[in-house]
């Protein structure tokens, strides 16, 4: 199975020039790498016009909650899948910190996987001391998936993304792939219960938060871990091309 490497890049960089050139370097290394499945989130002007895409596949960092209609400033799924998004990052923790409700999460991943994008749900705890951690992580998946059909499960991937380990949280530090692999099962356990075994064992399930060309691989190896996704690192190529050369020989 290919790793799923994505890099978010949040609201950065501040240029299309700037978006571009990084996007042609992280282009001309993914092409070469078979066992990486390469996946940029820009910033939603930049999503069309990054063009010939090659082995690189384009991610929305959000969509909106309706499919049409008079919503100010809102960009839909079916404009992003327009425009060449293949998969879309939803309930992100930063949109939940600007006050994304788990119901308008659900809606969120609705309106994604009905129009066929391939929908990155990030689930995490805020702080590292919640004892109840795993309650929280299972509260929000399971509010995610309520009522979303089974048909879908192919089509989702899950972000575990502890908030506390995010590097701009002001104690911002990786989790350990231990407790990555831990959480793994238990995220498996949880969907099990909403959409059974098969949909459960074939879940791909996604580490996020400081990881870097250090830790990368330690996150990569974890039995039943699918990938990473990449917030700082992948702003810069060269250390983005990194991580992608050891999720290719892994
Ligand atoms: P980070 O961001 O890699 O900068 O911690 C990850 C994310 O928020 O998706």
């Amino acid at each position: 199975m290919k790793k799923i490497i994505i890099a978010n890049w949040k609201m950065s960089p501040s240029s299309l020039k700037e978006a571009e050139s990084i996007f042609a370097k992280v282009r001309s290394k993914a092409a070469k790498l078979r066992g990486v499945e390469t996946v940029i989130a820009p910033p939603f002007i930049y999503l069309p016009l990054l063009k010939s895409r090659g082995r690189i596949k384009l991610a929305a960092q959000d969509v909106a909650q309706n499919d049409d209609g008079p919503w100010t400033g809102e960009i839909s799924a079916k404009m992003l899948k327009g425009v060449g998004a293949t998969y879309a990052i939803i309930g992100h923790s930063e949109r939940r910190e600007l006050g994304e409700s788990d119901d308008i999460i659900r809606e969120k991943l609705y309106q994604s996987l009905s129009r066929g994008i391939k929908s990155i749900l990030c689930v995490g705890e805020k702080e590292k001391s919640q004892e109840a951690f795993p309650h929280i992580v299972r509260e929000q998946i399971k509010k995610a998936l309520k009522g979303t059909p089974r048909y879908f499960a192919s089509k989702i991937i899950i972000a575990y993304e502890p908030v506390w380990a995010i590097s701009s949280h002001s104690k911002g530090r990786a989790d350990t792939p231990q407790n990555f692999f831990e959480m793994s099962i238990f995220i498996r356990r949880t969907v099990l219960d909403v959409w059974g075994k098969s949909a459960a064992l074939r879940l791909p399930i996604i580490y996020g938060g400081s990881v870097n060309t250090k830790n990368a691989k330690g996150f990569l190896e974890i039995k039943g871990g699918a990938g990473i996704l990449v917030g700082k690192a992948s702003l810069d190529a060269k250390e983005f091309n990194k991580i992608l050369e050891i999720a290719n020989s892994i």
